[in-house]
Protein backbone atom coordinates (compact mmCIF):
# COMPACT_ATOMS: atom_id res chain seq x y z
CA UNK A 1 0.00 0.00 0.00
CA UNK A 2 1.08 3.83 -0.62
CA UNK A 3 1.65 3.71 3.52
CA UNK A 4 4.54 1.19 2.90
CA UNK A 5 5.87 2.97 0.10
CA UNK A 6 6.41 6.00 3.05
CA UNK A 7 7.29 4.68 5.76
CA UNK A 8 7.81 6.58 8.77
CA UNK A 9 6.81 9.92 8.62
CA UNK A 10 8.24 13.09 10.83
CA UNK A 11 6.03 16.27 11.13
CA UNK A 12 8.01 19.65 11.67
CA UNK A 13 6.52 22.96 12.92
CA UNK A 14 8.41 25.91 11.28
CA UNK A 15 6.90 28.93 12.92
CA UNK A 16 8.59 31.80 10.80
CA UNK A 17 8.73 35.90 11.49
CA UNK A 18 5.77 36.12 9.03
CA UNK A 19 3.85 32.64 8.99
CA UNK A 20 3.70 29.26 10.76
CA UNK A 21 4.20 25.89 8.24
CA UNK A 22 3.58 22.34 9.31
CA UNK A 23 5.61 19.94 6.84
CA UNK A 24 5.01 16.02 6.97
CA UNK A 25 8.29 14.36 5.70
CA UNK A 26 8.71 10.70 4.37
CA UNK A 27 12.44 9.66 6.64
CA UNK A 28 13.50 7.19 4.29
CA UNK A 29 13.63 9.95 1.21
CA UNK A 30 13.31 13.17 2.70
CA UNK A 31 10.80 13.76 0.58
CA UNK A 32 8.69 16.76 1.80
CA UNK A 33 5.04 15.05 1.46
CA UNK A 34 3.19 18.01 2.02
CA UNK A 35 2.80 21.48 4.26
CA UNK A 36 0.52 23.58 5.21
CA UNK A 37 1.08 27.63 5.91
CA UNK A 38 -0.78 30.38 7.17
CA UNK A 39 0.09 33.81 8.09
CA UNK A 40 0.74 35.55 10.95
CA UNK A 41 -0.24 39.05 11.55
CA UNK A 42 2.47 42.05 13.06
CA UNK A 43 1.44 44.44 14.84
CA UNK A 44 3.79 47.79 15.29
CA UNK A 45 2.37 50.03 17.99
CA UNK A 46 5.09 52.61 17.90
CA UNK A 47 8.39 53.47 16.08
CA UNK A 48 10.52 50.23 16.84
CA UNK A 49 8.24 48.36 18.53
CA UNK A 50 7.12 45.12 17.01
CA UNK A 51 4.38 42.36 18.34
CA UNK A 52 3.23 39.16 17.68
CA UNK A 53 -0.43 37.76 19.34
CA UNK A 54 1.11 34.39 21.21
CA UNK A 55 -2.84 33.06 20.74
CA UNK A 56 -2.60 33.87 17.24
CA UNK A 57 0.74 31.95 16.54
CA UNK A 58 -0.98 29.29 18.47
CA UNK A 59 -3.87 28.77 16.84
CA UNK A 60 -1.92 29.53 13.45
CA UNK A 61 0.24 26.16 14.30
CA UNK A 62 -2.57 23.85 15.04
CA UNK A 63 -4.50 25.40 11.96
CA UNK A 64 -1.33 24.51 9.39
CA UNK A 65 -1.29 20.65 11.61
CA UNK A 66 -4.96 20.25 10.88
CA UNK A 67 -4.62 21.02 7.22
CA UNK A 68 -1.76 19.10 6.59
CA UNK A 69 -2.75 16.04 8.36
CA UNK A 70 -5.92 16.25 5.77
CA UNK A 71 -3.62 16.85 2.86
CA UNK A 72 -1.56 13.92 3.96
CA UNK A 73 -5.17 12.12 3.93
CA UNK A 74 -5.98 13.32 0.56
CA UNK A 75 -2.79 11.34 -0.32
CA UNK A 76 -4.09 8.36 0.89
CA UNK A 77 -0.98 8.56 3.28
CA UNK A 78 -2.30 7.26 7.07
CA UNK A 79 -1.07 10.20 9.71
CA UNK A 80 -0.41 7.33 12.01
CA UNK A 81 2.46 7.11 10.57
CA UNK A 82 3.59 10.53 11.82
CA UNK A 83 6.04 9.01 14.34
CA UNK A 84 7.30 12.29 15.90
CA UNK A 85 7.47 16.04 15.60
CA UNK A 86 10.32 18.64 15.28
CA UNK A 87 9.65 22.27 16.13
CA UNK A 88 11.46 25.40 14.58
CA UNK A 89 11.16 28.72 14.90
CA UNK A 90 12.28 32.19 14.87
CA UNK A 91 14.84 33.07 17.74
CA UNK A 92 15.25 35.88 20.25
CA UNK A 93 11.27 36.84 20.61
CA UNK A 94 10.20 36.74 23.75
CA UNK A 95 6.85 35.58 25.35
CA UNK A 96 5.68 35.76 29.17
CA UNK A 97 2.18 33.82 29.93
CA UNK A 98 0.89 32.50 33.31
CA UNK A 99 1.56 29.32 34.16
CA UNK A 100 -1.89 28.53 35.58
CA UNK A 101 -3.70 30.49 33.38
CA UNK A 102 -1.93 29.61 30.17
CA UNK A 103 -3.15 33.86 29.54
CA UNK A 104 0.05 35.28 27.53
CA UNK A 105 1.08 38.66 30.23
CA UNK A 106 1.50 40.91 26.87
CA UNK A 107 1.94 40.44 23.33
CA UNK A 108 4.95 38.88 21.81
CA UNK A 109 8.18 40.87 21.63
CA UNK A 110 9.46 40.14 18.57
CA UNK A 111 13.19 39.63 17.60
CA UNK A 112 12.97 42.98 15.30
CA UNK A 113 11.77 45.30 18.07
CA UNK A 114 13.71 47.81 19.20
CA UNK A 115 12.15 49.24 22.21
CA UNK A 116 14.40 48.67 24.85
CA UNK A 117 17.49 50.54 23.20
CA UNK A 118 17.65 53.11 26.44
CA UNK A 119 17.98 49.73 28.43
CA UNK A 120 20.81 48.68 26.55
CA UNK A 121 22.29 52.19 27.02
CA UNK A 122 22.05 51.47 30.64
CA UNK A 123 23.63 48.14 30.82
CA UNK A 124 26.69 49.07 28.36
CA UNK A 125 27.31 51.69 30.63
CA UNK A 126 27.63 49.43 33.61
CA UNK A 127 30.85 47.46 31.86
CA UNK A 128 34.19 49.00 31.72
CA UNK A 129 34.81 51.46 29.50
CA UNK A 130 31.38 51.09 27.61
CA UNK A 131 32.40 47.94 25.89
CA UNK A 132 29.28 46.03 24.82
CA UNK A 133 31.21 42.72 24.16
CA UNK A 134 32.00 42.06 27.98
CA UNK A 135 29.81 39.19 27.77
CA UNK A 136 30.79 37.89 24.93
CA UNK A 137 33.38 35.70 26.68
CA UNK A 138 30.48 33.48 28.58
CA UNK A 139 27.72 34.17 25.96
CA UNK A 140 29.25 34.56 22.48
CA UNK A 141 27.23 38.04 22.18
CA UNK A 142 27.12 41.87 22.46
CA UNK A 143 25.15 43.34 24.53
CA UNK A 144 22.10 44.13 22.28
CA UNK A 145 18.39 44.61 21.65
CA UNK A 146 18.25 41.98 19.79
CA UNK A 147 18.92 39.36 22.55
CA UNK A 148 15.48 37.87 24.75
CA UNK A 149 17.39 38.74 28.38
CA UNK A 150 16.83 42.81 27.46
CA UNK A 151 13.12 42.30 25.96
CA UNK A 152 12.44 40.17 29.14
CA UNK A 153 14.00 43.09 31.32
CA UNK A 154 12.20 45.83 29.90
CA UNK A 155 8.75 43.42 29.83
CA UNK A 156 9.38 42.93 33.53
CA UNK A 157 10.78 47.20 34.02
CA UNK A 158 7.34 48.48 31.81
CA UNK A 159 4.01 45.73 32.52
CA UNK A 160 2.87 46.00 35.65
CA UNK A 161 0.87 42.70 34.90
CA UNK A 162 4.30 41.02 34.05
CA UNK A 163 6.06 42.26 36.97
CA UNK A 164 3.28 41.09 39.25
CA UNK A 165 2.96 37.69 37.83
CA UNK A 166 7.24 37.55 38.06
CA UNK A 167 6.70 38.81 42.04
CA UNK A 168 3.67 36.16 42.81
CA UNK A 169 5.92 33.07 40.69
CA UNK A 170 2.86 32.57 37.74
CA UNK A 171 4.87 34.38 34.94
CA UNK A 172 6.69 31.97 32.68
CA UNK A 173 9.06 33.16 29.97
CA UNK A 174 10.11 31.45 26.93
CA UNK A 175 11.10 32.24 23.18
CA UNK A 176 8.09 30.92 20.43
CA UNK A 177 9.46 26.79 20.73
CA UNK A 178 8.25 27.00 24.69
CA UNK A 179 5.28 28.46 24.31
CA UNK A 180 4.50 25.89 21.73
CA UNK A 181 6.08 22.90 23.24
CA UNK A 182 4.54 23.41 26.66
CA UNK A 183 0.93 24.15 24.87
CA UNK A 184 0.95 21.30 22.56
CA UNK A 185 2.23 18.94 25.04
CA UNK A 186 -0.85 19.66 27.51
CA UNK A 187 -0.19 23.67 28.65
CA UNK A 188 -1.96 24.50 32.05
CA UNK A 189 -2.28 20.39 32.69
CA UNK A 190 1.45 20.02 33.17
CA UNK A 191 3.21 20.97 30.05
CA UNK A 192 6.27 20.79 29.21
CA UNK A 193 8.16 23.95 29.91
CA UNK A 194 11.65 23.45 27.94
CA UNK A 195 14.13 25.31 24.97
CA UNK A 196 16.59 23.72 23.41
CA UNK A 197 20.70 24.63 23.09
CA UNK A 198 20.04 26.86 20.50
CA UNK A 199 17.53 29.13 20.91
CA UNK A 200 18.74 29.12 24.52
CA UNK A 201 21.89 30.88 23.36
CA UNK A 202 20.04 33.37 21.55
CA UNK A 203 18.54 34.65 24.85
CA UNK A 204 22.18 36.16 26.05
CA UNK A 205 21.16 34.26 29.24
CA UNK A 206 22.89 30.61 28.62
CA UNK A 207 26.53 30.17 29.51
CA UNK A 208 28.22 28.30 26.10
CA UNK A 209 30.42 26.29 27.90
CA UNK A 210 28.21 24.53 30.70
CA UNK A 211 25.18 25.03 28.19
CA UNK A 212 23.14 26.14 31.74
CA UNK A 213 21.32 29.78 32.47
CA UNK A 214 24.67 31.70 33.55
CA UNK A 215 24.50 32.86 37.16
CA UNK A 216 26.62 35.63 36.46
CA UNK A 217 24.06 36.68 33.37
CA UNK A 218 21.34 36.18 35.32
CA UNK A 219 22.54 38.67 38.32
CA UNK A 220 23.61 40.93 35.99
CA UNK A 221 20.31 41.45 33.98
CA UNK A 222 18.47 40.93 36.87
CA UNK A 223 16.21 37.83 35.60
CA UNK A 224 15.30 35.29 38.13
CA UNK A 225 15.82 31.58 37.04
CA UNK A 226 12.39 30.18 38.11
CA UNK A 227 10.66 32.01 34.89
CA UNK A 228 13.24 30.38 32.73
CA UNK A 229 12.63 26.85 30.38
CA UNK A 230 14.54 23.75 31.12
CA UNK A 231 17.48 23.83 29.05
CA UNK A 232 17.98 20.43 26.93
CA UNK A 233 19.40 19.32 23.78
CA UNK A 234 17.90 19.62 20.26
CA UNK A 235 17.19 15.99 19.85
CA UNK A 236 15.52 14.06 22.28
CA UNK A 237 11.85 13.71 23.25
CA UNK A 238 10.85 16.49 25.41
CA UNK A 239 6.73 15.38 26.01
CA UNK A 240 4.18 14.07 23.63
CA UNK A 241 1.47 15.93 22.01
CA UNK A 242 -2.30 15.99 23.88
CA UNK A 243 -4.24 17.68 21.81
CA UNK A 244 -6.47 15.63 20.07
CA UNK A 245 -4.78 15.64 17.09
CA UNK A 246 -1.36 13.66 16.39
CA UNK A 247 -2.70 12.56 20.22
CA UNK A 248 0.69 11.04 21.87
CA UNK A 249 3.13 11.90 19.27
CA UNK A 250 6.38 12.62 20.79
CA UNK A 251 7.88 16.20 20.12
CA UNK A 252 11.31 14.94 19.65
CA UNK A 253 13.42 18.13 18.05
CA UNK A 254 14.11 21.50 18.73
CA UNK A 255 16.70 24.24 17.02
CA UNK A 256 16.21 27.74 16.22
CA UNK A 257 15.30 28.47 12.76
CA UNK A 258 19.03 29.62 11.65
CA UNK A 259 20.27 26.47 13.37
CA UNK A 260 17.80 24.53 11.95
CA UNK A 261 18.87 25.51 8.61
CA UNK A 262 22.21 24.88 9.06
CA UNK A 263 21.33 21.26 9.90
CA UNK A 264 18.90 20.96 7.06
CA UNK A 265 22.16 21.88 5.01
CA UNK A 266 23.59 18.73 5.78
CA UNK A 267 26.05 21.18 7.33
CA UNK A 268 27.47 18.84 9.89
CA UNK A 269 31.53 19.41 9.02
CA UNK A 270 33.69 22.16 10.22
CA UNK A 271 34.24 25.30 7.86
CA UNK A 272 30.53 24.14 6.33
CA UNK A 273 28.35 27.38 5.87
CA UNK A 274 24.94 28.50 4.71
CA UNK A 275 23.30 31.74 4.80
CA UNK A 276 19.20 32.13 4.49
CA UNK A 277 17.61 34.86 3.22
CA UNK A 278 13.97 35.36 4.38
CA UNK A 279 12.70 39.26 5.60
CA UNK A 280 16.31 38.88 7.30
CA UNK A 281 19.27 36.89 6.41
CA UNK A 282 21.53 34.92 8.30
CA UNK A 283 24.89 33.33 8.08
CA UNK A 284 25.86 30.31 9.67
CA UNK A 285 29.57 29.08 9.85
CA UNK A 286 29.80 25.35 11.64
CA UNK A 287 33.03 25.69 14.09
CA UNK A 288 32.94 22.05 15.15
CA UNK A 289 33.69 21.75 18.83
CA UNK A 290 35.51 24.61 19.05
CA UNK A 291 34.08 28.04 20.01
CA UNK A 292 35.57 30.63 17.99
CA UNK A 293 35.08 34.17 19.03
CA UNK A 294 35.17 36.59 16.58
CA UNK A 295 36.74 40.26 16.84
CA UNK A 296 35.02 41.39 14.32
CA UNK A 297 31.07 41.59 15.12
CA UNK A 298 29.73 38.00 14.45
CA UNK A 299 27.72 36.33 17.00
CA UNK A 300 29.28 32.79 18.66
CA UNK A 301 26.34 30.24 19.00
CA UNK A 302 25.46 26.69 19.57
CA UNK A 303 24.97 25.24 16.29
CA UNK A 304 23.08 22.34 17.29
CA UNK A 305 23.64 19.29 20.18
CA UNK A 306 22.18 16.19 19.37
CA UNK A 307 20.93 14.23 22.47
CA UNK A 308 21.80 15.19 25.81
CA UNK A 309 24.75 13.31 25.98
CA UNK A 310 26.25 14.26 22.82
CA UNK A 311 29.37 17.06 22.42
CA UNK A 312 27.63 20.58 21.58
CA UNK A 313 29.08 21.98 17.88
CA UNK A 314 29.37 25.53 17.86
CA UNK A 315 29.05 28.63 15.19
CA UNK A 316 29.70 31.71 14.00
CA UNK A 317 26.39 33.37 12.91
CA UNK A 318 26.14 37.11 11.38
CA UNK A 319 22.88 38.39 11.54
CA UNK A 320 21.49 40.80 9.10
CA UNK A 321 17.92 42.28 10.07
CA UNK A 322 17.12 43.21 6.82
CA UNK A 323 16.76 41.69 3.85
CA UNK A 324 13.68 40.67 2.54
CA UNK A 325 11.71 43.08 4.30
CA UNK A 326 13.37 46.25 1.90
CA UNK A 327 11.93 44.35 -0.68
CA UNK A 328 8.76 44.35 1.01
CA UNK A 329 9.01 47.90 1.52
CA UNK A 330 9.77 48.88 -1.78
CA UNK A 331 6.26 46.22 -2.61
CA UNK A 332 3.99 47.68 -0.02
CA UNK A 333 5.26 51.27 0.22
CA UNK A 334 6.48 52.32 -3.07
CA UNK A 335 4.53 50.09 -5.46
CA UNK A 336 8.07 49.65 -7.17
CA UNK A 337 6.77 46.22 -8.29
CA UNK A 338 3.69 43.41 -7.35
CA UNK A 339 5.28 40.18 -6.99
CA UNK A 340 7.96 39.01 -5.79
CA UNK A 341 8.11 35.55 -7.88
CA UNK A 342 7.88 37.48 -11.05
CA UNK A 343 10.34 40.48 -10.34
CA UNK A 344 10.40 42.97 -13.38
CA UNK A 345 13.68 42.20 -15.74
CA UNK A 346 16.69 43.90 -14.75
CA UNK A 347 19.77 44.73 -17.24
CA UNK A 348 22.70 42.85 -16.05
CA UNK A 349 24.63 45.35 -15.76
CA UNK A 350 23.65 48.41 -13.78
CA UNK A 351 23.57 51.81 -15.15
CA UNK A 352 23.37 53.84 -12.38
CA UNK A 353 26.26 54.14 -9.53
CA UNK A 354 22.93 53.99 -6.82
CA UNK A 355 23.48 52.48 -3.38
CA UNK A 356 20.95 51.39 -0.44
CA UNK A 357 21.59 50.47 3.23
CA UNK A 358 18.40 49.39 4.24
CA UNK A 359 19.08 50.29 8.12
CA UNK A 360 15.72 49.95 9.04
CA UNK A 361 16.29 48.75 12.46
CA UNK A 362 19.69 49.84 12.92
CA UNK A 363 22.76 48.05 11.72
CA UNK A 364 23.53 44.27 13.34
CA UNK A 365 25.93 42.34 12.31
CA UNK A 366 28.91 43.19 11.93
CA UNK A 367 28.18 46.80 12.87
CA UNK A 368 25.45 46.39 15.73
CA UNK A 369 24.87 50.18 15.61
CA UNK A 370 20.68 50.72 16.66
CA UNK A 371 21.26 54.50 15.52
CA UNK A 372 22.09 53.96 12.18
CA UNK A 373 19.67 55.02 9.67
CA UNK A 374 18.84 54.16 6.20
CA UNK A 375 20.45 55.93 3.13
CA UNK A 376 19.90 55.60 -0.41
CA UNK A 377 23.41 57.22 -1.94
CA UNK A 378 23.84 58.17 -5.59
CA UNK A 379 20.06 59.38 -6.92
CA UNK A 380 19.84 61.63 -9.92
CA UNK A 381 17.21 62.59 -12.14
CA UNK A 382 17.26 59.66 -14.22
CA UNK A 383 16.86 57.61 -11.32
CA UNK A 384 14.57 54.65 -12.15
CA UNK A 385 12.24 52.81 -9.69
CA UNK A 386 14.05 49.38 -11.77
CA UNK A 387 17.46 51.05 -10.23
CA UNK A 388 16.24 51.46 -6.96
CA UNK A 389 14.92 48.16 -6.93
CA UNK A 390 18.42 46.64 -7.90
CA UNK A 391 20.19 49.13 -5.93
CA UNK A 392 17.94 46.71 -2.96
CA UNK A 393 18.99 43.32 -4.48
CA UNK A 394 22.78 44.71 -4.46
CA UNK A 395 22.37 45.68 -0.55
CA UNK A 396 21.14 42.30 0.49
CA UNK A 397 24.49 40.85 -1.33
CA UNK A 398 26.79 43.28 -0.15
CA UNK A 399 25.13 42.57 3.78
CA UNK A 400 26.44 38.97 2.96
CA UNK A 401 29.68 40.34 2.15
CA UNK A 402 30.14 42.40 4.82
CA UNK A 403 29.67 39.00 6.81
CA UNK A 404 32.10 37.18 4.74
CA UNK A 405 34.44 39.76 5.62
CA UNK A 406 34.49 39.40 9.04
CA UNK A 407 34.22 35.57 9.07
CA UNK A 408 37.61 36.09 6.99
CA UNK A 409 39.09 38.12 9.20
CA UNK A 410 38.12 35.46 12.62
CA UNK A 411 38.77 32.50 10.56
CA UNK A 412 41.60 33.11 7.58
CA UNK A 413 41.41 34.04 4.16
CA UNK A 414 40.49 31.29 1.79
CA UNK A 415 37.61 29.92 4.99
CA UNK A 416 34.90 29.89 2.07
CA UNK A 417 34.70 28.23 -0.53
CA UNK A 418 31.35 28.28 -1.40
CA UNK A 419 28.23 29.10 -0.24
CA UNK A 420 25.17 27.31 0.75
CA UNK A 421 21.63 29.27 0.47
CA UNK A 422 18.18 29.08 1.18
CA UNK A 423 15.38 30.95 2.33
CA UNK A 424 12.51 32.16 0.31
CA UNK A 425 14.61 34.57 -1.79
CA UNK A 426 17.00 31.89 -2.70
CA UNK A 427 14.71 31.14 -5.44
CA UNK A 428 15.43 34.19 -7.45
CA UNK A 429 18.07 33.39 -10.07
CA UNK A 430 19.21 36.86 -10.26
CA UNK A 431 19.44 37.68 -6.57
CA UNK A 432 21.80 34.68 -6.35
CA UNK A 433 23.94 35.69 -9.45
CA UNK A 434 24.49 39.18 -8.16
CA UNK A 435 25.11 37.41 -5.20
CA UNK A 436 28.10 35.56 -6.40
CA UNK A 437 29.24 37.60 -8.10
CA UNK A 438 29.65 40.48 -5.46
CA UNK A 439 30.80 37.68 -3.11
CA UNK A 440 33.39 36.23 -5.36
CA UNK A 441 32.41 32.62 -4.39
CA UNK A 442 29.73 30.26 -6.10
CA UNK A 443 26.68 30.00 -4.26
CA UNK A 444 25.01 26.71 -4.33
CA UNK A 445 20.90 26.33 -3.72
CA UNK A 446 19.76 22.60 -2.79
CA UNK A 447 16.77 21.96 -4.73
CA UNK A 448 14.70 21.38 -1.86
CA UNK A 449 14.94 24.76 -0.43
CA UNK A 450 12.62 23.99 2.77
CA UNK A 451 15.75 23.24 4.80
CA UNK A 452 14.82 25.15 7.73
CA UNK A 453 11.63 22.57 8.31
CA UNK A 454 13.95 19.40 7.20
CA UNK A 455 16.79 20.05 9.91
CA UNK A 456 13.94 20.35 12.85
CA UNK A 457 12.59 16.86 11.32
CA UNK A 458 15.94 15.96 11.21
CA UNK A 459 16.56 16.74 14.85
CA UNK A 460 13.34 14.74 15.93
CA UNK A 461 13.62 11.77 13.90
CA UNK A 462 17.39 10.96 15.04
CA UNK A 463 16.53 11.67 18.57
CA UNK A 464 16.92 8.57 20.94
CA UNK A 465 14.00 6.58 21.09
CA UNK A 466 12.52 7.50 17.89
CA UNK A 467 15.64 6.56 15.23
CA UNK A 468 13.87 6.51 12.16
CA UNK A 469 16.20 9.20 10.66
CA UNK A 470 20.08 8.12 10.44
CA UNK A 471 22.04 11.64 9.83
CA UNK A 472 25.10 10.12 8.51
CA UNK A 473 23.07 8.32 5.64
CA UNK A 474 20.73 11.73 4.94
CA UNK A 475 22.52 12.81 1.27
CA UNK A 476 22.41 16.63 0.42
CA UNK A 477 19.47 17.32 -2.23
CA UNK A 478 21.15 18.33 -5.43
CA UNK A 479 21.53 21.84 -6.01
CA UNK A 480 22.13 24.75 -8.50
CA UNK A 481 25.41 26.50 -8.43
CA UNK A 482 25.87 30.11 -9.38
CA UNK A 483 29.44 30.90 -10.31
CA UNK A 484 30.67 34.41 -10.22
CA UNK A 485 30.74 36.31 -13.74
CA UNK A 486 32.18 39.90 -12.51
CA UNK A 487 35.90 40.29 -12.35
CA UNK A 488 37.59 41.45 -8.65
CA UNK A 489 38.11 44.73 -9.58
CA UNK A 490 34.70 45.32 -10.64
CA UNK A 491 33.79 43.49 -7.64
CA UNK A 492 35.97 45.02 -4.86
CA UNK A 493 34.99 48.41 -6.72
CA UNK A 494 31.40 48.41 -6.05
CA UNK A 495 32.24 46.84 -2.68
CA UNK A 496 34.30 50.35 -1.37
CA UNK A 497 31.32 52.10 -2.47
CA UNK A 498 28.81 49.98 -0.78
CA UNK A 499 31.11 50.71 2.50
CA UNK A 500 31.09 54.16 2.00
CA UNK A 501 27.21 54.59 1.84
CA UNK A 502 27.18 52.18 5.44
CA UNK A 503 29.74 54.96 7.16
CA UNK A 504 27.04 57.09 6.21
CA UNK A 505 24.91 55.55 7.41
CA UNK A 506 26.28 54.66 10.89
CA UNK A 507 27.27 58.73 10.99
CA UNK A 508 23.96 59.53 11.83
CA UNK A 509 24.14 61.33 15.31
CA UNK A 510 21.04 63.67 16.29
O1 LIG B 1 16.91 35.60 14.84
C1 LIG B 1 15.68 35.74 14.22
C2 LIG B 1 15.46 34.65 13.23
O2 LIG B 1 15.46 33.43 13.85
C3 LIG B 1 14.22 34.94 12.41
O3 LIG B 1 14.19 34.20 11.28
O4 LIG B 1 13.27 33.41 9.17
O5 LIG B 1 11.73 34.04 10.97
O6 LIG B 1 12.99 35.80 9.79
P1 LIG B 1 12.98 34.38 10.25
Amino acid sequence: SLQKRFGPLVGSIDESSNCARFFIFAAETAEMLTYHQTDIKTIYPKEGWIEQNPIEILNAVRNCIEIAVENLKELDIDPADIQTIGITNQRETVIVWDKFTGEPLYNAVVWMDIRNTEIVQHFISKSKRNNLEFLKPICGLPISTYFSALKLRWLIDNIPEVKKAVIEKRCLFGNIDSWLIWNLTGGINNGVHVTDVTNASCTMLMNLSSLKWDPVLLRFFDIPLEILPNIRSSSEIYGYVLDKLLHGVPISGCLGDQQAALVGQMCFKKGQIKNTYGTSCFLLYNTGKTKIYSDHGLLTTVAYQFGPKSQPMYALEGSVSVAGTALSWLKNNLNIFEDFNNLPRLPPKSSTDLYFVPAFCGLNAPYWCPEARSVMFGLNENTQKSDILRATLEAICYQTRDLLEALAKDCGESCVRKLLIDGNMACNDYLMQLLADIIGVPVVRPIMTETTALGAAIAAGSAEGIKVWDVDKVQPSPSDVFHPLISKNERDLKYYKWKMAVNKSLDWEI
